[in-house]
């Protein structure tokens, strides 16, 4: 597959990046025909910077510490975003809460992954919350980003086992793992057009709607 025939996409980063790392490591192996074109992180500190730059991507510090509102920094963002010239803005542990204007600029094009088996535990602490619930099971899910938190449609899933005596830290790490499968994984199905969000708010895989 030669450059232009691969999507170009940016992601958006806070912390360590390991998702960042597999998208990275997936392009690198062929299995996701896609270009980074950019990492943008809100904090200069994150290490997946330090990811994107040994792998070559051009990375960019957009702070909200520098913006006066919630909007005037998804409007810096969006701004940045649209330069690259990316199609799909793909969140990996962006700790942001996006304003329903920047969401729905993006609709069908922003895709997420969060640490639970969706709709369960939106929001924080997932690991500790499926533990105190007595839950047997937990996981990750990837969906499209839309207005509600948490919320969008589902496009792919995976499952582990909660163990006896697992800690909060010890199931993040198994899920992670199932994270860094996951992730490429539903960014290739995007590259090469087999996913979409439907306009009925449905993913669709190869034009079927997707039943987590
Ligand atoms: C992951 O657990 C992801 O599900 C959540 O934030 C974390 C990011 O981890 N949205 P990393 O920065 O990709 O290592």
């Amino acid at each position: 597959m030669t450059g232009s025939d691969k999507l170009p996409l940016v992601v958006l980063i806070s912390g360590s990046g390991s998702n960042l790392q597999a998208l990275i490591d997936a392009c690198q192996a062929g299995t996701l025909p896609a270009e980074i074109r950019l990492v943008i992180s809100n904090k200069a500190s994150a290490y997946g910077l330090v990811r994107a730059r040994d792998a070559g991507i051009p990375t960019q510090v957009v702070a909200h510490t520098d913006y006066a509102s919630r909007d005037d920094y998804d409007t810096a963002l969006a701004q940045v975003i649209d330069q690259s010239g990316a199609r799909l803005v793909v969140l990996a542990g962006f700790m942001r809460i996006l304003t329903d204007g920047f969401v729905r600029r993006y609709l069908g094009r922003m895709l997420n992954i969060h640490p639970s088996l969706l709709p369960k535990y939106r929001g924080l602490d997932t690991h500790a919350r499926a533990i105190a619930a007595g839950d047997k099971e937990h996981g990750c899910t990837v969906h499209f980003v839309t207005p509600e938190l948490d919320a969008g449609p589902i496009v792919l899933q995976a499952r582990v086992p909660i163990e006896p005596g697992d800690t909060p830290e010890s199931l993040a790490t198994r899920v992670l793992a199932q994270e860094h499968r996951i992730y490429p994984q539903a960014v290739a199905w995007f590259a090469e057009g087999r996913l979409a969000l439907g306009d009925n708010g449905v993913a669709q895989l190869d034009g079927l709607p997707i039943q987590p």
